[in-house]
């Protein structure tokens, strides 16, 4: 554990990856989430995506949340695409960082895509320079990176070369998304070795999901090997759509909570989070999957 690093960022994407998979809530609730978050000293909020209504209809108001939402300074806002048309929406709408999506499996970027994977990559690059003509950086995110849940496993050869694709057409980082929680850490260490070896220099986001409770274990993994960068999701709002089964993200309290308890800096302030990931249940009206949220940080001692 000597080698672990220092501090982490975290990219906050409740308001993204969390909310499309929950019955749909006001504008008015959108944006005070992502307001409240930008209040807990996280970073990062990848806030919106730019989508068809008709595919995700909870996002069909992003321009507006865009709009009105505060930009906090010292916070990052990022909204995810699917498509040029969603980038050209993305950046009329002020965003100077990108996620573009693509699924390693072909089955799952059909379901999600309307399209094959290699289409998806063909439209990737002229997206990438679509957004660099506009001073805006594109982050490329490898889904179903560790299995499909139509396909089963994914080849790793099949995610490098989504991966090598997106390099080559200028993409600033990559991410690979654990869509439905079938890494584990062996898996992790891995896939990201094989990455280092092929692109050393290209930042990297993972994106884990805990369908199967291996979440932190998964970011433990990783951690140890050097890798800084995170999506969780508060309160562990979120899924999939386009994925049978998928639960949420790993919440971001319960990441927030484990890594500085091990000395790596988060920048978050947990008690704020833990309000926030409060308000997301009132928000969407259920009761969500965080156990931090559940149980309180461990230095919250029960009355004796
Ligand atoms: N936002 C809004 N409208 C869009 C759009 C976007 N990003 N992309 C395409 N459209 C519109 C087109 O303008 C066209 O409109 P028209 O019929 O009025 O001319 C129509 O949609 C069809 O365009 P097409 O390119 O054929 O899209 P499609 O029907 O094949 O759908 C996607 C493709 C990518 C737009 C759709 O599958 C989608 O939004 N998927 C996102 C799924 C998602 O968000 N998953 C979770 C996140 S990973
Ligand atoms: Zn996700």
């Amino acid at each position: 554990m000597t080698d672990l690093p220092t501090a982490l960022s975290l990219r906050e994407v409740g308001p993204r990856d969390g909310l499309q998979n929950e019955d749909p809530v006001s504008t008015e609730a959108k944006i005070e989430l992502i307001d409240r978050l930008s209040g807990t000293g996280v970073s990062r909020i990848e806030a919106v995506s730019f989508v068809h209504p008709r595919a995700i209809p909870q996002m069909a108001d992003a321009a507006e949340v865009a709009d009105r939402m505060t930009r906090a300074s010292g916070v990052r806002y990022s909204a995810l695409v699917p498509n040029l048309k969603g980038a050209e929406r993305a950046l009329d709408a002020g965003f100077s960082e990108i996620e573009v999506v693509v699924s390693a499996s072909d089955t799952h970027n059909k379901k999600n895509l309307n399209r094959g994977t290699a289409e998806s990559l063909d439209d990737i690059a002229a997206i990438i320079d679509l957004a660099h003509g506009r001073g805006a950086t594109v982050q490329v995110i490898v889904s179903t990176a560790w299995g499909c849940p139509y396909e089963g496993e994914v080849p790793t050869e099949r995610v490098l070369w989504v991966a090598g694709t997106a390099a080559a057409h200028g993409a600033d980082s990559l991410s690979y998304g654990d869509t439905t929680g079938m890494a584990t850490p062996t898996r992790v260490t891995r896939l990201i070795g094989e990455t280092r070896s092929a692109h050393p220099d290209k930042p990297l986001n993972l994106h884990f999901h805990n369908t199967r409770g291996t979440g932190l274990a998964n970011v433990l993994a990783a951690l140890q090997l050097g890798v800084t960068d995170f999506d969780a999701s508060v309160g562990g709002l979120g899924g999939c759509p386009y994925a049978p089964g998928a639960s949420g993200n790993i919440a971001t309290e319960e990441l927030v909570h484990m890594v500085e308890d091990m000395g790596i800096d988060t920048g978050v302030d947990l008690e704020a989070l833990l309000e926030t990931a409060a308000y997301a249940e009132r928000a969407v009206g259920r009761t969500l999957p965080s156990q931090v949220l559940r149980a309180g940080p461990r230095t919250r001692l029960a009355r004796a």
